[in-house]
């Protein structure tokens, strides 16, 4: 089942001055994503890498082309009618893990639902039941301040997951971490995928991140260098 496809998507910043220019950060980029894909972008900084994702999350609009997420074309829907759908169908990680301080991690990753107006009690089961997904429910009552960069990380994961979103859609998520906490995050990733039927679709420079993927699009100057299918990582954790 196609989960997302970007049809010939391109993306002009600035317009004009760009256009003048002849500069692109994206050009005619076009793929499909299967349900169950753990899909890398990679290609050095600025290929534009980061646009590409954004703009299959509805962060922002293309220029040219368009993206189809579950059969719904994104540019058919007015800015309040994409705020929803990101909130409810695409799971975001960023480096970046936002987690409020103040906050536990199972409230932390209770938050989308409860923006979504669902009542408490099954905020919080649906939170436990992601964290528990994740491997951090030993953790649920604890602040973020308390748990390591790759824990915090995985709350993160857990807070984009508690939707159970079509999507799982991560900016550089490994580029804050340590070798190990990095190794973790993205055996975790390879998991959800291949136990739990996730779809993910991951940005990362690194190209050994990229090597946990089933599948790797490198981007140069804008646009798609190559698209390959690769063997599943092994030696993924069963937990
Ligand atoms: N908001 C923006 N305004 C203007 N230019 C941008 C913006 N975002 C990205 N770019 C440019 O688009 C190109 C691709 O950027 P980006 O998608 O962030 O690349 P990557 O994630 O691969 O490093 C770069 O040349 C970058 O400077
Ligand atoms: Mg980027």
């Amino acid at each position: 089942m196609t989960v997302l496809a970007a049809e010939h998507i391109s993306k002009t910043f600035g317009a004009e001055a760009a256009a003048a220019a002849g500069v692109q950060a994206v050009r005619d980029v076009a793929f499909t994503v299967e349900q169950g894909t753990f899909l890398a972008i990679t290609g050095a900084s600025g290929s534009g890498k980061s646009t590409v994702l954004h703009m299959l999350g509805g962060i922002t609009r293309p220029t040219a082309g368009r993206v189809v997420l579950e059969g719904v074309d994104l540019a058919g829907l007015d800015d309040e009618q994409l705020a929803l759908l990101r909130r409810r169908r695409i799971g975001f990680v960023f480096q970046r893990y936002n987690l409020l301080p103040e906050l536990s991690l199972a409230e932390n990753v209770a938050l989308p639902l409860e923006l979504d107006g669902k009542p408490r009690t099954a905020c919080r089961s649906a939170a436990l039941e992601a964290l528990e997904q994740v491997g951090m429910s030993h953790r649920a009552d604890h602040r973020p301040d308390s748990v390591s960069g790759g824990e915090q990380q995985r709350a993160a994961i857990a807070r984009a997951l508690v939707t159970k979103p079509a999507i799982l859609l991560a900016d550089e998520p490994t580029g804050a971490l340590d070798s190990a906490n990095s190794e973790n995050v993205i055996a975790l990733l390879s998991k959800l995928v291949l136990e739990d039927r996730q779809t993910v679709v991951l940005v990362t420079h690194d190209s050994t991140v990229a090597d946990a993927a089933t599948r790797v699009i490198t981007m140069r100057d804008g646009q798609i260098a190559s698209d390959e299918t690769q063997a599943a990582a092994t030696g993924v954790p069963s937990s």
